[in-house]
């Protein structure tokens, strides 16, 4: 929904409800890998809808997999390639996906054939050498295509996997990502004749995911022998895939929801509030018996003062200490939702201090560094380091409103949306929001399903002028460029007087209360596109010259206008509204954001209008419908209550020689962006 370059966040006052998250990103894509490996069909159920699943979809179907996507029923069905390449070549581009590109590498440069594998601009400034080297020891025939390190890569042909030297244990660095291990894990099975023996060089960090990895290859058939470490228990040091392993299908398998995305649910939890006391969010997917890393986030916002209970497949927070407590954490285990505590730690009473996060710079972006540098912008006093994060929180007259730069990274976007719960009640821009695709493309659909803000705090621009002046068109494009939601106030007279002539009403005086009784009731609703009356579809049927006339001859009705009020004023929803009218600025919104008065002479408003006609195949004659332009601006403009007329303190555009574009830059050239 949001194709737009930034997403204004009034101040947000409220947190409570029910969201149902999306599927793991970490669980879909190496669910996805399994299932193309293994023989037969799976059925993965709850797959997550986003850019990085995408990635894997389509690489998978290059690769001569079946792949069938029912994206209603969230759920993919992935025909295994039963070990043999499924093609003898080809070019996989990975975009910015991690959890594509690494196990992919893997399992390619196993399965043999021929392929060369991309990515966008940062993929190709993430590190990949150290699976490379693990691979090159195996023998695989791997080539840097560009930079020494780094994708895009060349994988050979082929080398057969009996030249493949499976003897001498395969030597792994585990300390810049957990993927090259986990990719390992997930490939090797594929030439398992004998037992080959990963050791892990230096400290393994993000072991949660490597615990993914064995618990998903455990579904598929496949147990990896993990030795001991120096108090008994599975080490992570080395790892033993057994001879004659081999995956097998589930047929069937279930992807919990992401961890990580609950995060900012449960600190909205931690951090929100409702009219009535403490907030209360309930996140459905996932619970505490969760086999993500990340669910361990829940003691880390438990310290800093949220309540949480679960069961299994939900959680439930409400505000508990406030402020939040700052903390001193090693975040080694959680990486991706620390950095959630990062922004909670802006509503701590103290310097909080996340360390053990070095992999952060290895991300999408370099996460410390972002993370520090929109911190600050906020107000906070930032420490980074090589490996830690120290935040200290803006007093609250230091608040800052800010426009939060998202390094086109998924949980910059996220956390930020946090921050407009800040007690100076200041803005926050969020630029371009939709890189929460990555993971979580409804994210802010959601957030706005749980979050509330005082109606003042809730932007509105208006547009109002007389009939043809083409401010409907221009009022659907700037909503749509702001990712607002729009109000066609228009619509409302016309289906009241569509309601009124199917009532074998009148549309006099005489009828007014009636007519207005009709009004407070209409069980109107706007698909998308479409707008319905009850069960009917009255798109077009409002359309018409005529339901323009009878609509203007409503609205001159004061007591159907009164009773439209209410109607109107609850399309004032978060994050925004744009709404086109006649009284919008002047009577129903005034206090907007932005008032606009777009108008046009008469001669051009009826020439477009001739031509919209004449393209529908509807004939008309010019001169007519000037006359009747003219009637309904004048009823419009003088009737009693309401009239058209732009607001004092609007900004007129006369757009005869503008075209529609033209005049939505003027409109969005005139938009402050951030409310103060
Ligand atoms: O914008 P439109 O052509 O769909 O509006 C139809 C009629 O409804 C218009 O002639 C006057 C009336 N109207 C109004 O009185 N107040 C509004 N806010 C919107 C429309």
């Amino acid at each position: 929904m949001f194709d737009i370059p930034f997403l204004d966040l009034p101040a947000l006052s409220s947190a409570t409800g029910t969201v149902a998250l999306p599927g793991s990103k970490s669980i879909s894509n190496r669910v996805l890998l399994l299932a193309a490996l293994c023989e037969g069909s799976t059925t993965v159920q709850d797959l997550l809808d986003s850019d990085d699943t995408r990635v894997m979809l389509e690489a998978l179907r290059q690769l001569g997999c079946g792949v069938e996507v029912d994206e209603k029923a969230r759920r993919a069905t992935i025909k295994g390639l039963g070990g043999e390449p499924g093609t003898p070549s080809a070019k996989l581009f990975m975009g910015n996906a991690g959890t594509a590109m690494r196990p992919l590498t893997a399992a390619l440069a196993l399965l043999g054939g021929q392929y060369e594998l991309s990515g966008v601009a940062r993929m190709h400034e993430r590190p990949i050498g150290d699976l490379v080297d693990a691979l090159r020891q195996l023998g695989c025939d791997i080539e840097y295509v560009g930079n020494e390190g780094y994708p895009p890569l060349r994988i050979g042909g082929s080398i057969g996997t009996s030249a493949l030297k499976l003897d001498a244990p395969i030597r792994v660095r585990g300390d810049v990502s957990s993927q090259f291990l986990t990719a390992l894990l997930l490939a090797l099975p594929l030439v398992a004749s004998k037992d080959i023996v990963i050791e892990v060089v230096g400290e393994l960090i993000s072991k949660p995911y490597i615990s993914i990895t064995l618990q998903l290859l455990q579904r598929f058939g496949v147990t990896v022998k993990r030795d001991l470490d120096a108090s008994g228990q599975p080490g992570w040091q080395r790892f033993t895939i057994l001879a004659g392993s081999n995956y097998r299908t589930p047929g069937s398998i279930h992807v919990e929801a992401d961890a990580s995305s609950a995060s900012y649910f449960i600190a909205l939890g931690a951090i929100g509030t409702c009219r009535n006391g403490p907030s209360s969010i309930r996140i459905e997917g996932v619970g505490e018996d969760s086999i993500q890393g990340d669910i361990r986030f829940i003691d880390a916002a438990r310290q800093m003062g949220a309540q949480i209970t679960g069961g299994p497949n939900w959680l439930e927070v409400t505000r508990g200490s406030w402020p939040l407590k700052a903390v001193d954490l090693d975040c080694n285990h959680i990486p991706d939702a620390a950095m959630t505590l990062a922004v909670m730690a802006l509503y701590a009473d103290g310097t909080t201090t996340l360390r053990n996060i070095a992999s952060w710079r290895v991300k999408e972006t370099d996460r410390i560094a972002a993370m520090a540098n929109e911190c600050r912008k906020l107000g906070a006093t930032v420490v980074e380091g090589a490996d830690f994060i120290q935040v200290t929180p803006p007093a609250i007259d230091k608040w800052t409103a800010a426009s939060i730069h998202t390094y086109d990274d998924h949980r910059v976007a996220m956390c930020f949306s946090l921050a407009a719960f800040n007690p100076a009640k200041v803005p926050v821009r969020i630029e371009d929001p939709k890189c929460v695709a990555k993971t979580f493309p409804d994210y802010f659909e959601a957030l706005f399903s749980v979050v509330g803000a005082s109606k003042q705090q809730i932007p509105v621009l208006c547009i109002d002028g007389p009939t043809a002046s083409g401010k409907g068109t221009v009022a659907a494009v700037v909503a749509k460029a702001l990712g607002y939601h729009f109000l066609d106030s228009g619509a409302m007279y016309r289906i009241t007087a569509l309601a009124a002539s199917q009532a074998g009403l009148d549309i006099v005086p005489a009828n007014e209360q009636a007519i207005a009784a009709m009004a407070r009731t209409l069980p109107v609703r706007f698909e998308d596109t479409k707008v319905m009356l009850g069960l009917q579809d009255v798109t077009d049927m409002i359309r018409t010259e005529e339901a323009g006339m009878n609509a203007s001859k409503v609205s001159a009705l004061p007591a159907v206008r009164d009773a439209l009020v209410h109607l109107q004023h609850s399309f004032r929803a978060l994050p925004g509204l744009v709404a086109d009218g006649r009284d919008m600025g002047t009577v129903i919104f005034p206090d907007a954001t932005l008032k606009v008065f777009m108008t046009a002479s008469a001669q051009k408003r009826a020439e477009r209008r001739y031509k919209q006609l004449i393209s529908k195949g509807i004939s008309a004659t010019l001169d007519s419908l000037r006359a009747d332009l003219e009637a309904r601006d004048l009823r419009d403009s003088t009737r009693a209550v309401a009239p058209l007329k732009p607001a004092v303190d609007a900004k007129v555009l006369d757009n005869s020689d503008l075209s529609i574009e033209e005049s939505v830059k003027a409109v969005l050239n005139w938009w402050p962006g951030l409310v103060h």
